[in-house]
């Protein structure tokens, strides 16, 4: 607040030596004016100068780190998702992350074709219980889940998900890298982030230290180390393969129609690279008949 309060005086007085200025000329003034003048702008200038340095020096998210911007295969303007990543890093999801993490907006179908059969992801779908119903006694039931069914939670409630960790609710990552700041950069930094806090931070129980999360103190253990699973199709898991992997998985999550995107893009530019020269051309031969006429005036002769 107080910064405000400063930067505010500040221009305050700019303003008003700025009209003093302009009204009269500063050598016609007389020399203790002058003077005064001059100190005044030393002043203000030096103390917003100190203000502005203080204010560096105090603020809070200078502790915070920013996570670098990584060379994601994905990344450039033409590169699609790499898909057997999608598919490790479901696997991510779902033996780590989905045991306090919830999905909800993705549902099993979805997997189709991106990262798996039809056939794999019925096998996937059946393992989980889903509870349907009524059915015609009016008792719910259980059954196996279906293509069509949503990503199984977690926990019932946004209360029972705090109760058990702490009280920090762990987010939905159905959107997670669109959610946060450096998207799967940070994500990636988050998880690969943990380190010991710095000399004379005590962490309180149940807060882990990394520097990526904003506050630094986070209330999810680490959730990955090498080897934490091991990959199906044999990759070895280390722990920037899995970080890596899982986060590709959540930006497909976030943006499914991201390789749609990238192509409509493609096409859209080589369609123009003809249809923009063409239109030119075109308004080129239209207008030169308008743009290459001399209108002369000539006075009737008397
Ligand atoms: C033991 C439970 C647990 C597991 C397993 C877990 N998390 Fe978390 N996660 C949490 C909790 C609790 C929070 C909320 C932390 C907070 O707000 O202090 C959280 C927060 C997050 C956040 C949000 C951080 C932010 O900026 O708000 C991300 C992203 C995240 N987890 C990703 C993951 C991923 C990816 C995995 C799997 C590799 C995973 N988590 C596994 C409990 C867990």
């Amino acid at each position: 607040m107080w910064q405000r309060c400063a930067y505010f005086t500040v221009l305050a007085v700019l303003y008003g030596l700025f009209f003093y200025m302009a009204n009269m000329s500063f050598a016609s003034l007389p020399k203790s004016k002058k003077v005064a003048l001059t100190t005044l702008g030393v002043v203000t200038a030096g103390g917003a100068g100190l203000a502005t340095m203080l204010h560096q020096s105090v603020k809070a998210s200078d502790l915070e780190l920013h996570p670098p911007n990584y060379p994601w295969t994905h990344g450039g303007p033409l590169s699609s998702l790499d898909h057997a990543s999608v598919r490790r890093g479901y696997q991510v999801y779902k033996q780590v992350c989905s045991a306090c993490h919830s999905m909800e907006y993705l549902a099993f179908r979805n997997l189709v074709d991106v990262s798996h059969t039809e056939a794999e992801v019925k096998v996937i779908a059946e393992e989980c219980e889903v509870v349907d119903g009524p059915d015609e006694s009016g008792e719910m039931f259980t059954r196996p889940g279906k293509l069509s069914d949503y990503f199984p939670k977690p926990y019932s409630n946004p209360e029972a998900a705090r109760a058990a960790n702490n009280g920090a609710l762990p987010p939905d990552l159905s959107y997670i890298v669109n959610a946060r700041h450096g998207g799967e950069d940070y994500v990636f930094s988050l998880l690969t982030g943990y380190c010991e806090p710095p000399g004379g931070v005590q962490m309180k129980e149940g807060l882990y230290y990394n520097p990526y999360f904003p506050g630094q103190a986070i209330g999810m253990a680490p959730p990955i180390y090498n080897e934490v699973l091991e990959f199906e199709d044999g990759t070895p898991a280390t722990m920037s393969q899995v970080a890596k992997d899982v986060c590709t998985f959540l930006r497909w999550a976030a943006e499914p129609e991201h390789d749609q995107r990238k192509r409509m893009g493609l096409k859209l530019l080589m369609g123009s690279a003809i249809l923009i020269p063409l239109l030119y051309y075109l308004k080129r031969h239209r207008w030169s008949v308008m743009k290459s006429r001399k209108i002369a005036y000539r006075p009737p002769s008397k």
